[in-house]
């Protein structure tokens, strides 16, 4: 059976799937951070933004953490309950790969303040402690300077680049190719030979 969703608590943050309840907050989210995800973030799949995609967009995200495919979180001020960011575990592969890819952007007005260095922490130690998952993957445009910091302060390796790898905004980007391997899972053996 299915585990209940993840609700991870950090100094600052509290850090959830998103509820259909929610769905304001998201869109206000989405309209007021359009500009300044565009440059490193594939675009929406339509503008305007509207409520019932992000209605869809939440039921999308349950439907994919049932079927454990992606965990997708949203980042949330403890004191405040404002969404100020998201963190994806996306493309989750088991059996021999135990891996998957992770996405992450943060409020505009809330950059610099250090809540996606605490956030991706927790997510992490999720990953690797409760889904057992062996390699985090993540890919940053060369000239994303602070998605570069992040990611280096938290332990991430760089693989190499790829050439036109992701559409962003008009064009295919270059990206750096780097990964986080969780060098503690335990019995590795068994759960690649066990249920995925
Ligand atoms: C990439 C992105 C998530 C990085 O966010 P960020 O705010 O730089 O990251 P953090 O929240 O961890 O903040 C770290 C900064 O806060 C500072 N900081 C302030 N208070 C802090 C605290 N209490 N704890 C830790 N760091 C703190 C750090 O010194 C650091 O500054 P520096 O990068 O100038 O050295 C953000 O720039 C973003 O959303 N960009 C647009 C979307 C995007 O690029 N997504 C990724 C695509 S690959």
């Amino acid at each position: 059976m299915q585990k209940a969703p993840p609700v991870l608590r950090t100094e600052r943050l509290v850090i959830s799937l998103p509820r259909p309840e929610d769905v304001d907050q998201l869109l206000a989210y989405g309209e007021r951070n359009l500009k300044h995800h565009a440059p490193w973030s594939p675009p929406p799949p339509r503008l305007p933004l509207t409520t019932s995609m992000y209605r869809s967009l939440v039921e999308q995200i349950q439907t994919d953490y049932a079927a454990g495919t992606s965990v997708r979180l949203w980042l949330r001020l403890e004191s405040t309950g404002k969404l100020v960011g998201a963190i994806g575990l996306n493309q989750i592969v088991l059996k021999a790969f135990r891996a998957c890819y992770v996405g992450y952007h943060v409020d505009h007005a809330h950059e610099g303040r250090g809540y996606m260095t605490e956030g991706l922490s927790a997510v992490i130690r999720y990953a690797f402690d409760e889904l057992q998952l062996h390699r985090i993957m993540a890919n940053y445009m060369p000239h994303n300077e602070r998605s570069s910091r992040l990611l280096e302060r938290l332990g991430f390796e760089r693989e190499g680049m790829a050439r036109d790898y992701l559409f962003i905004k008009d064009r295919w980007e270059d990206h750096i190719l780097a990964s986080l391997t969780n060098r503690e899972l335990a019995d590795s053996a068994m759960l690649v030979k066990g249920a995925t």
